[in-house]
């Protein structure tokens, strides 16, 4: 079952770097919607950080917590969801997203992400050991299917503005 456009959240997935957060920003603003971020929301509810999260009950406790926090977003009223990378991964994550919302996969190649990603060093848990670059490839290659699988629409954000992305996403989105 879909829900009309009106009522459906904007969603944006894709991996860490590709702009999710700043792309999401600049549509709420544009919409007039709040703009919901699952890795805020899973820190508000934990009332620690990501990094902490992980450090304290590894990754699988962190994928519980931004699982519940993924269902209080998509319950509320049509929002911009800035997703974690991570989120696409899980199925019940990828039914409900799908379902009430427009989902637009940021992509870009694995070095722009990596270099987007080294501006706000050691916030990502996942990209804390070994090469970001080799790593990034890793997750690109193993999460593609799960992005191709939720995403309406798939834009490419590599040697683009935010503005200019932002303009991509909302004439997908129809508005
Ligand atoms: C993750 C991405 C992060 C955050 C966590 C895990 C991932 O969010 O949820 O560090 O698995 O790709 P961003 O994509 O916003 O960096």
């Amino acid at each position: 079952m879909t829900t009309p456009a009106s009522t459906r959240h904007l969603v944006l997935v894709g991996l860490m770097g590709a702009g999710k957060s700043t792309v999401g920003a600049a549509c709420a603003e544009r919409l007039h919607r709040p703009l919901l971020d699952t890795d805020h929301l899973v820190e508000t509810a934990a009332g620690r950080s990501v990094r902490e999260i992980f450090d304290a009950e590894g990754e699988a406790g962190f994928r519980a917590l931004e699982r519940d926090a993924v269902e209080r977003a998509a319950d509320g009223d049509p929002a911009v969801i800035a997703c974690g990378g991570g989120v696409a991964v899980d199925p019940a994550n990828r039914a409900v997203l799908r379902d009430r919302g427009f989902v637009v996969w940021l992509d870009a190649p694995v070095d722009a992400l990596a270099d987007r990603a080294s501006r706000a060093p050691g916030v990502r848990p996942l990209l804390a050991v070994g090469d970001p670059v080799a790593t990034l490839e890793r997750l690109a290659d193993e999460r593609h299917d799960a992005y191709a699988g939720i995403a309406h629409v798939r834009i490419d954000t590599a040697d683009r503005s935010v503005a200019a992305v932002t303009d991509l996403v909302l004439e997908a989105l129809g508005a």
